[in-house]
């Protein structure tokens, strides 16, 4: 494991502390605050260790300046002051620069200061996301020490988190601490069996990870556009739906399913809707799906053959979902699995952007063992088994472990 927040000194020290504050914000308001309130724990710990906190986020993608009117992190700052109730938390309209210096340098122990948006530092030259040498350097001479608790944005090699990690001695925080230990449970020493749960809508950009699972899980339970792909490799007819078109991911698919026969389980029956009319909802078998059917949830045989598998695993990990959920008529598949799901007795991790929205919309939160903070980051660590970011923090023999 990377060293971790517990075990570096950090006592009364300028600590920059990398968040990953991208939360979704609607008409100025933020309409999910869960990956702020994540990083609570390692700002409490660090104000108990009386840190003047120099704290850093990236909000959106930002590639002009009308970008920088929707994605300022003020209001982001003001929320995080009276979720803490605390009065000595304030924003720098700045991240760069000689009045940051000064803000920083006129600092209290105790106090803490939000910089803007990092990926402002984008428009002109991208220097956050091309993470330039100067910048990381130039963040990096704001603190003592750097605490990378951004989980979310750790597959990017950015100024802000990978860069300042390669200036300053740098650790976790307890989030990305937590995260990691979570996803090691899958994809390190998984107990079995240990069932995958794939769904979403490309396969295109799942392929690897679905690869890196397969060896390590017993079963692979597939729904969703991931489904289509396979059944349209094994040469059935799946209509108008959502599947790949490329013939070099098709032969990679059957060379799959077939080295992989005995784990692959996917749907025999499906709910299609159409192209023409959107009201329409029909429940089909898998083999009588017809040319201008979408197929949009699965079915409910499908269900009760991964209803089996689920109640009899140990280790269940589920990324995407099996249906188009956000529509009522398609739900029903991702609800009732998140249901069994609830109901199994074993250690069940959801990650990857929608699956751990769609546990949310459905009335799942905490209802789970871990729902990860992170899509991309989730993904590229099973796949992978390291985050870019995290490559310059040194790692460490003994680790406290986490209550989950
Ligand atoms: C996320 O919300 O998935 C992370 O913050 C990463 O965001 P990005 O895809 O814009 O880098």
């Amino acid at each position: 494991m990377k060293k971790c927040l517990q075990n570096m000194i950090v006592k009364n020290k300028k600590v920059l502390l990398r968040v990953d504050y991208n939360v979704p914000i609607v008409n100025g308001k933020i309409i999910d605050d869960s990956k702020i309130k994540l990083t609570l724990d390692t700002i409490f710990y660090l104000l108990s260790e009386n840190c003047k906190i120099i704290l850093l986020s990236h909000l959106g993608k930002v590639r002009n300046n009308n970008d920088k009117l929707k994605y300022s992190l003020e209001p982001i700052a003001s929320y995080l002051k009276s979720l803490l109730n605390k009065e000595d938390v304030y924003f720098s309209k700045e991240n760069y620069g000689i009045d940051v210096i000064n803000r920083v340098n006129s600092m209290l122990p105790g106090e803490i200061l939000v910089l803007e948006n990092t990926r402002f530092m984008d428009v002109p030259n991208k220097l956050e996301s091309n993470c330039d040498a100067q910048l990381s350097e130039f963040w990096a001479s704001l603190g003592d020490v750097f605490v990378n608790d951004a989980f979310g944005c750790a597959h990017r090699a950015h100024a802000s988190n990978y860069g300042i990690s390669k200036y300053l001695p740098s650790c976790i925080g307890f989030l990305m601490q937590k995260e990691l230990g979570m996803l090691n449970r899958l994809v390190l020493h998984p107990i079995h069996p240990f069932t995958v749960i794939m769904g979403g809508a490309k396969i295109d950009s799942k392929l690897e990870l679905m690869e890196s699972l397969l060896p390590k899980c017993d079963h692979l339970l597939c729904g969703g556009g991931i489904a289509n792909s396979c059944i349209k490799a094994l040469g059935f007819n799946v209509g108008d739906s959502l599947a790949t078109d490329d013939e070099k991911t098709l032969k990679k698919i059957q060379e799959l399913l077939l080295k992989y026969k005995e784990k692959f389980v996917l749907p025999v029956d499906c709910v299609v809707g159409s192209t023409y009319d959107n009201s329409f909802a029909q429940y089909k078998l898998i083999d009588k799906v017809l040319d201008n059917d979408i197929i949009l949830d699965i079915g409910t045989k499908t269900l009760q053959k991964y209803s089996n598998i689920i109640m009899n695993s140990e280790t269940i990990f589920m990324n995407g979902t099996v249906g188009a959920y956000e529509n009522i008529k398609f739900a029903n598949g991702t609800k009732e699995l998140l249901g069994l799901l609830k109901k199994s007795d074993s250690i069940v991790v959801v990650g990857g952007g929608d699956a751990s929205s769609s546990v949310n919309n459905l009335g799942f939160a905490n209802a789970f063992t871990y729902t990860s903070s992170g899509g991309g980051a989730t993904l590229e660590y099973i796949a992978k088994e390291k985050l870019i970011a995290l490559e310059p923090i040194n790692e460490e023999e003994t680790v406290e472990i986490l209550d989950m």
